[in-house]
């Protein structure tokens, strides 16, 4: 393994070894597995998570890590190809990302999503013409497509919960925001449970389906776990004997790029803030997730968050026994 990318480059088997390893890591810590190892982290993007999660999972390895974003004071960095550079900027990632890989021996790149054009999205063009650039191992931070750090410690966590995997309703629910964010989320969440072998339901309002061609990809990994995908608009069937409900904002699909069309498409959608009632024909014991940050009010209620379904603390804590085992698989075999 020399790039973390998509899970669904992995074997099932080869993704519930590497949790076994966060697992065993977090019970019997290695604090020298990666001594005198350096991890270069370049966040073109805000994080909180990925950026603290990474740094920890690092130094309780034993390795160092080193963070740059666009946010230090660093030369303003061009990203787009073919320009001349006569503005405010004075570098270009073409050269800034293989200057950063090469001090260290592992790199995260985060790279978020345009939101301007599905297909080049899709295909994740930016990231995969940014890993061209890396001749170290490469661990996808979040780009326009991908979260598969959040998804490994999402399976971690219901794992931990023990949400059943085989039969075990998963409703990836498209909730509210005043924002129009991006499908990396939604779209690696629902081929992650999809993996698991679980009843994947998407859950989403019209005109917020998501792309045809991440659906098509989930229901051939659910087909082969033994698992299923559908996706409803109709709450009350979705959410009927749920075991988890996964909430998450995404940009519209119908009026993907078009800001103003999306904005007015959600305009009318304020009640998809997951709230208690939500849970009234889900199974007893239906658990609460999320990537986080969330807009407390928006996209779920106070009293969801704050009560005992919700595992969002124990999932962001996952982030980092899940890329300790990433860390240690790429560096160590
Ligand atoms: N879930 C997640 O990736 O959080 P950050 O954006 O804070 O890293």
């Amino acid at each position: 393994m020399n790039r973390f990318n998509d899970l669904a480059d992995f074997p099932v088997a080869e993704i519930e070894s590497l949790l076994e390893l966060a697992e065993r890591l977090k019970r019997q810590p290695e604090p020298r597995a990666l001594e005198g190892k350096i991890l270069s982290l370049l966040f073109l993007s805000p994080s909180l998570r990925t950026l603290a999660s990474f740094q920890a999972a690092m130094g309780r390895l034993g390795g160092n890590s080193f963070v740059i974003s666009p946010d230090m004071s660093i030369h303003g960095i061009e990203t787009r190809p073919g320009i001349v550079m006569d503005g405010a900027a004075a570098e270009h990632i073409r050269e800034a990302v293989p200057v950063i890989a090469s001090y260290g021996d592992v790199m995260g790149i985060r790279a978020f999503a345009e939101r301007r054009d599905l297909a080049t999205e899709i295909a994740d063009r930016e990231f995969e013409e940014l890993a061209t650039l890396v001749d170290v191992p490469l661990i996808n931070m979040e780009s326009a497509i991908q979260h598969p750090c959040q998804s490994l410690a999402d399976w971690k966590t219901m794992n931990d919960f023990d949400v059943p995997s085989s039969g075990g309703r998963f409703v990836l629910s498209w909730a509210f925001h005043p924002r129009p964010l991006p499908l990396a989320v939604p779209s690696t969440t629902v081929k992650m449970a999809a993996m698991r072998g679980m009843d994947v339901v998407v859950l989403r309002p019209d005109g917020f389906a998501l792309p045809e061609p991440i659906m098509a990809q989930a229901r051939a990994l659910a087909d082969a776990s033994g698992g299923r995908v559908t996706e409803t608009e109709d709450r009350a069937e979705a959410l009927e004997g749920a075991n988890v409900i996964y909430a998450k904002s995404w940009m519209s699909t119908q009026h993907y790029g078009d800001k103003p069309a999306d904005l007015a498409a959600r305009e009318e959608l304020t009640d998809w803030c997951v709230d208690d009632p939500w849970f009234d024909s889900a199974d007893a014991d239906c658990r609460f997730m999320h990537c986080l940050p969330v807009r407390r009010g928006v996209v779920v209620s106070d009293r969801v968050l704050d009560g005992p379904r919700s595992i969002v603390i124990a999932e962001a804590r996952n982030r980092m026994f899940a890329q300790m085992a990433v860390l240690h698989r790429l560096l160590k075999g």
